[in-house]
């Protein structure tokens, strides 16, 4: 069995994958640095003396890069954990001209993940979208009309949370983008389901905090759990025989949980599927 695992340099992500290698897995680490995807592929090698690994890299939040990713996958994966995401300053813009906290969380899985599923036709994977907590999100619907956020006005009136209020929103579209994929491939052997990994310490999630945001995640750190036990849930969704064959739901450790109604809403999904086909260039239909 392969997997692949996006960022897969550290947090939650390497975590992810070192428990997919202790399984028996092959296991493709994705980073956009290779020294630090290396640095991974040596860590998880000193923990699990047989791993089996490899290492890609590719910027996510660059979509020539994901598709190459997709694309040159060979042997194409068995699971596929998009894992990776960040929460960047509001008026960073890729070299491709997308804001980079949609790119990177967003639209790259949209468009690995369907790249994937084409190549792998009739074939059976299990793709795990890893979300985040949708008590919180619930608070934060995708503006379907502003997808970059252009009026940051909008995303609340202290300017050091927006950043993480824009984060939210995509983690809001890895719900939406979860539930319409999975609908897209009800009549295939591809399960899709998303999961949040819990409130954890010792990522890098937080590094562009700034002002009252990032006082606050640091006074939060000691109080919440590491990143082994945020890779408990998406591992579980990757390989436990509970979820063989179910697709399309949402899960907070290991129980399935409703999204909000904003998400589960499949016009809205179906919206933002357009528009992130647009921006991606691909067909509408899968
Ligand atoms: N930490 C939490 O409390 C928490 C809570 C809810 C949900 N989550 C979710 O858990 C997942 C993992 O987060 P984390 O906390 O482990 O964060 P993290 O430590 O910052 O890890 C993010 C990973 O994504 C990679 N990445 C970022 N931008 C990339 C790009 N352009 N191309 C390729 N790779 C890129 C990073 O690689 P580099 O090494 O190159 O930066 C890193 O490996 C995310 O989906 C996050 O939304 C986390």
């Amino acid at each position: 069995m392969r997997a692949l695992v996006t960022g897969s340099t550290g947090g939650i992500g390497e975590a992810i994958a070192r428990r997919l290698a202790a399984d028996g897995m092959s296991v493709v680490l994705v980073g956009r640095n290779r020294e630090r995807a290396d640095a991974a592929r040596r860590r998880i090698a000193a923990a699990v003396p047989d791993a089996d690994l490899s290492c890609e890299v590719a910027d996510l939040s660059l979509m020539a890069s994901v598709r190459s990713l997709g694309e040159r996958a060979d042997p194409l994966p068995d699971v596929v954990v998009s894992n990776a995401a960040v929460v960047a300053p509001l008026d960073a813009v890729t070299a491709e001209g997308l804001q980079l906290t949609f790119a990177t969380n967003h639209l790259a899985p949209y468009l690995l993940l369907r790249t994937l599923a084409a190549r792998l036709g009739d074939g059976p994977a299990r793709f795990v979208v890893v979300g985040a907590a949708p008590r919180a999100l619930a608070r934060v619907p995708v503006d379907l009309d502003d997808l970059q956020f252009r009026d940051a006005r909008t995303l609340g009136p202290l300017p050091s949370f927006r950043p993480f209020a824009a984060y939210g929103r995509t983690k809001n579209m890895n719900a939406m983008f979860g539930y319409a994929l999975a609908r897209r491939l009800a009549d295939t052997r591809i399960t899709v389901n998303g999961g949040h990994p819990g409130i954890v310490r010792q990522t890098g999630l937080g590094r562009h905090a700034r002002g009252a945001f990032g006082v606050f995640t640091t006074l939060l750190n000691p109080f919440v759990p590491d990143v082994d036990f945020g890779a408990d849930n998406p591992h579980w969704l990757a390989t436990a025989s509970e979820v063989e064959g179910v697709s399309g739901r949402y899960f907070v450790r290991r129980e399935e949980v409703p999204t909000a109604t904003h998400t589960t809403d499949m016009a809205r999904q179906d919206r933002l599927w357009d528009s992130s086909a647009r921006l991606v260039g691909l067909p509408v239909t899968l």
